[in-house]
């Protein structure tokens, strides 16, 4: 893909993410926007990714304890997918998750993008599938910071 990619984190939801978010989950899968927007996102930092200032793909990250983070809402405008910008979103978030002290950070995964999750090192918890929104989810997490063992 040619051209200039920059991330930008805002806490709270910014506009360009509140756009994404509508037309990937609300138009394109059927989401009710009050499902889509909930409470966490003013208590989440949100990235937004800009390829040559036009803004393509977004996710947020918070934390459930102050070492497991959990990231979500992760979209990439249509015409953008397959072009590894879903994983370079994905990194950013996890990347800001260990900043703020992560070790581990889960997800919740439509079941048909749980391909796309273990390309980044996510593994399934517990395998069993849960609805949210009317579609079928499994939780999913990656380890950040191996835990030490004393001897
Ligand atoms: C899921 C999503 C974020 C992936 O973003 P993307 O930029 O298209 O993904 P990438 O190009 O980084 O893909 C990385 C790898 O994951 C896999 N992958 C990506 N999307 C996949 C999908 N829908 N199903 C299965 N595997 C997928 C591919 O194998 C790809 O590897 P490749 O190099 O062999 O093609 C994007 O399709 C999207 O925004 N979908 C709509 C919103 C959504 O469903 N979000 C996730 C909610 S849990």
């Amino acid at each position: 893909m040619a051209g200039m990619i920059k991330e930008a984190f805002t806490f709270g939801l910014p506009k360009d993410a509140e756009e994404i978010r509508q037309e990937v989950f609300t138009l394109e899968q059927g989401f009710a926007p009050e499902i889509d927007l909930d409470e966490h996102d003013k208590e989440a930092w949100h990235v937004v990714l800009y390829l040559d200032g036009y803004p393509i793909s977004t996710g947020r990250v918070f934390p459930e304890d102050p070492e497991t983070y959990h990231i979500g809402r992760v979209a990439v405008r249509k015409k953008f997918r397959g072009m590894k910008v879903g994983s370079y979103t994905m990194k950013f978030l996890c990347t800001k998750a260990k900043t703020l002290g992560a070790r581990k950070v889960v997800l919740g995964a439509q079941l048909d993008k749980v391909p796309f999750y273990k390309t980044l090192g996510f593994k399934e918890q517990t395998g069993e599938i849960f609805d949210d929104g009317g579609a079928p989810h499994v939780m999913m997490e990656k380890i950040l910071v191996k835990p030490k063992y004393k001897k």
